[in-house]
């Protein structure tokens, strides 16, 4: 879809959305009184999405506001814009091509999907079994070194979208893991693969090297690290001699998974172990394709499926559920809302699971790099602002770091909080469950957030009068509280597939291709050129910056060798 997009700030709901916000600024924005005046408030800006329970209710909006929003999504063709991702439209413009994370996920028995020729359902069907089918040998032994031992580590070698998701899913679903673990190497800093394998035994190291590209600098090097660490440690032990055993051993010890199979071929790695992908999977969409098989192995095909069956309730709910109770569309306006309407400039994700300590990481690379745009989807400049700066950390240890700034700081931090009625790990301390303490803090930072404490309030509690300004919490701060009933292999593909949606929302009102990355680019070509110049190339370096030269010059005149 490359016609001209239409500007959000031109359409008739967004003057209404901003005489609207006039109009709650002259009559106070009020989470307490709204709250006193509606008795049914909760219970009415209170959704459900899958197995997600969302509570908007604490969102600075109305129910006219959220008619205001939904508007807007209507008159910027939004119902048009997800039905053309659905159907495999080249809705990522600037590199011409459709966007189908949806159909990793897709009911097996649903209508057959062709875009551009290709059977997309039956490819992706077949690729499925593929992984799933590698791990199973994996995990039942059947696959093994080439010694001849089974496998009980599996290290995944990736960046960006190739690492961030499968490292976020292995951490939040660590009770469901069998007994072969994972490990995950992504920084070019050596420091990183070295530390992954220092104490591994190479007898039973299953690498699996993922990359969308298979031309990424970091994964790439790692890649070449890792078979050379192999190739060491086996020679060492008498198991490698020629080229041939050699040859044998990369083909034992690693797998690939990447749109680029020619590539895969050259490193080495046996075509029959690459598993792919196809160019219309995002990088950070891509944790539901073949770049899930570090988690197929160790979680197991079953659970694996049931995860891919978490994004589809929520990928159904998206396309077919009407804006005014379509929960990512509802979530991803309200988002808008805050971003141009609120001057909000970043949106915090608290995951009261201490297991969802990366899903703000995994988040950033969703949103910001889908979203960090200033141009749309037809090469002119975006109208308002955009892409709101994610980030968070696990409640509650947030609570004792930043939460300062959200309860009282002067920067608007819309919050998304997350919990799950059941504990991954039900203790007690005595007779308390501590998962109930865990829950409290959530409930309660909600209502801190949303309705603070007055001057009268403080000044009741005896504080005296010169310390009362420092101790008010002017509340009306706004969070969203999503609850699921326990953090699962198929609720955690519905929390994903609620945010990649969110973000498609975001992007559609915006204007924006949020499926390219260009701007990842530069800083890599820029790498290349100084690269040479630390190695000490007069050439490169006279090519450089004032600042980087001095950075290169420090460099060489403090580096040990
Ligand atoms: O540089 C950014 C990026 O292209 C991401 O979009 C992507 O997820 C990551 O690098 C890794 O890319 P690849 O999977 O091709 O190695």
């Amino acid at each position: 879809m490359t016609a001209t997009p239409i500007d959000p700030t031109a359409t008739p709901a967004w003057a209404s959305l901003a005489s609207h916000l006039e109009a709650l600024a002259s009559q106070g924005v009020d989470l307490r009184s709204w709250f006193a005046a509606d008795p049914s408030r909760a219970a009415c800006l209170t959704f459900e999405a899958g197995d997600l329970r969302v509570d908007l209710s604490k969102n600075l909006v109305l129910a006219e506001t959220l008619a205001l929003l939904t508007g807007l999504a209507e008159q910027v063709g939004l119902a048009a814009r997800v039905e053309a991702m659905f159907t495999g439209e080249h809705i990522n413009a600037t590199e011409d091509r459709a966007v189908l994370h949806t159909a990793l996920r897709r009911p097996p028995d649903g209508p057959e999907l062709i875009v551009d020729g290709q059977n997309v359902s039956a490819d992706v069907a077949a690729e499925l079994d593929k992984f799933l089918g590698f791990a199973a040998r994996v995990r039942g032994g059947s696959l093994t070194g080439v010694t001849g031992k089974p496998f009980t580590t599996v290290v995944n070698i990736g960046i960006g979208g190739s690492d961030l998701g499968p490292a976020m899913v292995y951490q939040a679903l660590a009770e469901y893991r069998g007994p072969i673990r994972a490990r995950f190497v992504s920084n070019i800093d050596p420091s990183d693969i070295s530390s992954a394998v220092a104490d591994l035994d190479p007898e039973t190291t299953l690498f699996i090297v993922a990359s969308k590209t298979f031309g990424t600098l970091e994964t790439l090097t790692n890649a070449r690290l890792a078979r050379s660490w192999l190739l060491e440690m086996l020679g060492a032990r008498g198991v490698v001699t020629s080229a041939q055993s050699a040859a044998d051993a990369v083909a034992r010890h690693f797998v690939a998974v990447s749109t680029a199979r020619d590539k895969v071929a050259e490193f080495g790695i046996d075509p029959v172990n690459a598993f792919g992908f196809w160019d219309w999977v995002g990088g950070r969409y891509s944790v539901d394709s073949a770049i899930g098989t570090v988690l197929a192995v160790t979680l197991g095909p079953e659970l694996f499926r049931q995860f891919l069956d978490g994004f589809a309730v929520i990928d159904t709910h998206f396309r077919s559920t009407p804006f005014a109770r379509n929960v990512p569309v509802l979530m991803g306006l309200i988002n808008v809302w805050y971003v141009n309407f609120w001057d909000a400039h970043t949106h915090a994700v608290l995951p009261y699971s201490q297991h969802l300590a990366r899903f703000p990481a995994y988040l950033q690379q969703l949103t910001m790099e889908s979203n960090g745009k200033s141009v749309r989807w037809d090469g002119s400049a975006v109208t308002t602002a955009t892409g709101e700066v994610f980030w968070g950390e696990p409640g509650t240890n947030g609570q004792h770091a930043f939460y300062q700034l959200l309860h009282q700081g002067t920067e608007l931090v819309p919050a998304d909080f997350i919990a799950f009625a059941n504990p991954q790990a039900p203790l007690a301390d005595g007779g308390q469950d501590v998962h109930e303490l865990l829950l409290a803090n959530f409930i309660a930072q909600t209502s801190a957030l949303a309705f603070g404490k007055t001057a009268a309030e403080v000044r009741l509690e005896g504080t005296a009068e010169a310390l009362v300004p420092a101790r008010v919490f002017t509340g009306n701060r706004p969070s969203t509280a999503i609850m699921a009933p326990a953090l699962t292999p198929g609720v955690l593909g519905q929390l994903i597939a609620l945010y990649e949606h969110i973000t498609f929302v975001e992007g559609a009102v915006w204007g924006i291709d949020s499926f390219d990355q260009w701007g990842v680019e530069l800083g890599k070509v820029l790498a290349g050129q100084v690269t040479p110049a630390l190695a000490g190339s007069p050439e490169a370096f006279a090519q450089l910056d004032a600042s980087a030269r001095a950075m290169v010059e420090y460099y060489r005149a403090n580096r040990r060798r």
